[in-house]
Parts: structure tokens; sequence; C-alpha cells
């Protein structure tokens, strides 16, 4: 027999060297090269397994395309329901959600009748039915099995011939060919690619958990993303209820689509009208927040942005931000200097968005001005109106993307005027005490107020 072949892999990008290096020369990670052990398989063709091309024009043999779990927001976030034999990857912080999202996803699909098997390789097949029992689900035939073995996990799915395969989590399982103890680089690289290979082959589709670590990353090799079809991250803090399922990537639909969800003591409910959410803590006083419009993969939401500028301690002021890139803050701030004559090098600011959320859409950059130039005169803004618009590098208040249904969001949740880029011509009926307060540049906001 062939000896085992030995190589290090980076557990970062995957890069493969017959030599360990304190450095990966792939991604110049440091350390991240760990040593993995792979029979070689047999190079001898087999004609009865070979494959022969097939016509796009072919359309004899086409399986349902996808399958709707009810679970409006998870459905979305996929793209209109989960694939036909696809591969998705569910990532997100321990104690997140992740395997409540799952079960309360197998759930539903097992109540229309779709064959799921639920493969839990870290969690007893009590704590499962703990959890069903919390999410009230206890009632219905949700084959489990505590498993963590690649070659046994394998056996059952052949057995069961099943529509959908959760595995919790990737990093727990582990085949008895590789060396390695589970969720070492070798491990996961090759559990999930004969996973892969049985999904497409057999026709179910996949759902692999995947735990991040402290930097952000799935934890195992980049290479688990550019593999699978669909990358969705469970986001949230623990601190508050809102968990957010948002696309990352995805081969059957838009990618940055995102689902709301609430953590609830019995599981987790859709939130079906974002806007309301993130916005209904407002304050009578509104010093230093605004409201601004994003867009979020097919949907916009109203968000709150908060900020406080306060005369700084230090030698060096403070900036600090949450929910957006901290470069925006300097950028903007060095707007204000520039353009408008405002000096912020004696104050401190603080900006968040409120609620926990994330946004990079730059439609923020008007509001997130609006919010700090409120703090720094300690006037409260116009609270009746949203704010939209990007912050260019001379000053000006430039266009966004998807302006009318941003718009429309912001009439339909009762404001009663828009400050947004001068000169946009919408096509869009505005209601009669709808109020559009177009702005050229930043210096206008000052004025605006
Ligand atoms: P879990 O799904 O185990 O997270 P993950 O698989 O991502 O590690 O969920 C863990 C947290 O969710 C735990 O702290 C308890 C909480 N939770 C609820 O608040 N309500 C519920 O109905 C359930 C099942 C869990
Ligand atoms: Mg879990």
């Amino acid at each position: 027999m062939a000896r085992a072949k030995s190589s290090y892999v980076c557990n970062q990008c995957g890069y493969e060297s017959p030599k360990w290096t304190g450095k990966c020369p792939e991604c110049g990670q440091w350390n991240s090269l760990e040593k993995s052990e792979v029979q070689p398989k047999t190079t001898r063709i087999q004609k009865s397994s070979l494959k022969t091309p097939q016509l796009i024009s072919d359309n004899q043999t086409a399986p349902q395309s996808r399958l709707i779990s009810g679970i409006r927001e998870f459905d979305r976030v996929m793209g209109g329901g989960i694939f036909h034999a696809s591969v998705n990857l569910v990532a997100g912080d321990p104690g997140i959600g992740k395997s409540t999202l799952l079960l309360q996803i197998a759930g539903a699909l097992v109540k229309k009748g779709i064959t799921v098997i639920y493969v839990s390789a870290e969690e007893s097949f009590w704590q499962i039915k703990n959890r069903a029992q919390r999410l009230e689900l206890d009632n219905l035939d949700i084959p489990v099995l505590v498993e963590t073995e690649l070659e046994n996990i394998l056996y059952h799915t052949g057995q069961v011939n099943p529509q959908i395969v959760v595995v919790d989590s990737i990093q727990a399982i582990y085949s008895q060919n590789i060396a390695g103890a589970p969720g070492n680089v070798s491990q996961i690289r090759e559990c999930s690619s004969q996973l892969f290979r049985e999904a497409k082959e057999k026709g179910w589709s996949l759902f692999l958990v995947g735990h991040i670590t402290k930097e952000g990353n799935i934890a195992g090799p980049k290479l688990l993303e550019h593999m699978v079809d669909v990358v969705i991250y469970f986001e949230g803090d623990t601190f508050n209820q809102y968990r957010i399922l948002r696309s990352l990537k995805n081969r059957f639909g838009p990618a940055q689509e995102i689902g709301l969800f609430l953590m609830e003591k019995d599981g987790l409910k859709e939130v079906t009208n974002p806007s309301h959410l993130f916005i209904s803590e407002q304050s009578a006083n509104r010093v230093g927040s605004s409201v601004v419009c994003s867009f979020q993969g097919s949907r916009p939401i109203l968000a709150e942005i908060q900020a406080l500028v306060a005369r700084s301690n230090y030698g060096v002021p403070q900036r600090t931000v949450s929910g957006f890139d901290q470069r925006k803050l300097a950028l903007l701030l060095a707007n204000f200097e520039k353009h408008c004559g405002l000096n912020f090098s004696y104050y401190d600011v603080f900006v968040k968005i409120a609620g926990g959320l994330r946004i990079d859409d730059p439609a923020i950059d008007l509001g997130i001005s609006a919010a700090i130039y409120s703090s720094y005169l300690n006037q409260p803004l116009n609270d009746q109106a949203v704010y939209i618009g990007e912050i260019g590098l001379n000053g000006q208040v430039r266009s966004v993307s998807q302006l009318e249904k941003r718009v429309e969001e912001a009439m339909r949740l009762g404001f009663h005027s828009v400050y947004l880029p001068a000169w946009e011509d919408l096509k869009i009926s505005i209601k009669a005490d709808f109020k559009l307060l177009p702005l050229k540049n930043i210096s206008e906001l000052l004025k605006a107020k």
C-alpha cells in the first residue's frame, strides 16, 4: 500500500506546501501551516464511473429546484428557498443560536413532509430533545443522529436517502482515514469535501454549521468558503435579542440579503418589519441622533445613528465607532474640517448604530454627519426627517442607489421629510405633506438642521 503523504496546509487560505514555514507564502499569515496527512488515492480510471458531458439545452431531468421552509426570513436569505443539492455553510459565534435556527428549520421542513436528518456532533440526543421541547417541536418526527465519525454519517445518509442533511458542526466531525483531531485543517477539508461530493451525487442539500474564531473568520481553512455554494452568517450580540442572518455568498440568489429574528425564550421569531425594530428606541431628546435608510440585500431598513461629541481630556482625541468602518468616521470629520471649518481636534467622537446593526452602505454618511453635528452643537435634529446620501471627498452630497425605495420606506414609516442629494429626479409619487429637502454639499447641512 502506498505511504500516507504528508504536507503542510495553511489554516487560513488552504495553501499547501511540502515543508513547514513560519509564514504562509500565499496569504502572509504567521504560524498558520498545519501538518496534514492524506492517504494517496489510486489514479486508475474506472470506466464504469466515467461521466459524459451534458447539454445545457437538455431539459429532461430538471429536479424540483427549491425547498421552501415557510420561515420567510430564512427562505429569502437563501434566495427563495433551499436549492436542490446545494451546500450551505451557516457560521456564527458560539451561543448565537445556530443550532436553534437549524432545528427550527428542520422542524418546519419535516412539517412539510420533507425528509431531513439532523446530525449532532456536539450535543447529546437529550440536549437536542430538550431544545425541541423549548421550541415546541418535540411532537415532530425529526430524525437526530448523534455521531462524530464521517464514515458512520455517510452510512446513515446512504440508508435514509434524505432531502436535507444538517451537520452540527463541521469542526466536530472526523474521518478515520485522516490523521489529527476533529477541527484540524485536514480533517475539516477532507470531511467537508466528502460530504460535498455525496450531497451533489445523491442530490441532498447539506447544511454545515461552522464556528467562527475570535477574529471573526470561520474556523478552518478559507477554502471551505470557496467550496460551498452559500455562506450565511448568523450575527448579533448575546446581550440583545436581535439576530441577523446574512448571506455573504450565494450562488443561487443575491448576496448581502438579510433576515431578521428575535431570540425569545421559546425560540427564534421572525421580524417582518425591521425598520420599526431599529428605530423604536428613539427618545424625545434627539441630540446626537439621526435616522438613516440603508439597503440590505433587497430591502430598505431604517436605522438610528447615535453620536457623542465631547471635549477630550487626552492629547490624542478618541474616535470610536460601532457598526461601520472606523475609516468612514475619519473621512467625515476631515470633510467637516475642510468644507465647514469645524475642528474636532479637541473632541472625542463616538458613533454607533443603535441595535447592534452593522451597515456598510455609503448612503448613511449624511446621517452620521448630521448626528455628529447635532451632538457637537448640543441641539436636537429634526426628528421627523430621514437622512440619505453619500458624502464625497469634496464635501458633495452624492447620489445613492435605490433612492426611490429608501424615500418610500421613510414615507411608509410616517416620517415627514427626507434630506437627500440635490437634483435627484424621483420617479415616485410623494405624499402631499411629505417634504423633500435636497442638499448639495455638507456645508448646507449646517444651515438645514
Ligand atoms: P444555540 O442554538 O445553542 O447556539 P449555537 O448553536 O450558535 O452555539 O443557542 C444558544 C443560546 O440561545 C443559549 O444561550 C440559549 C438561547 N436560547 C433562547 O434564548 N431561546 C431558545 O428558545 C433557545 C432554544 C435558546
Ligand atoms: Mg450549537
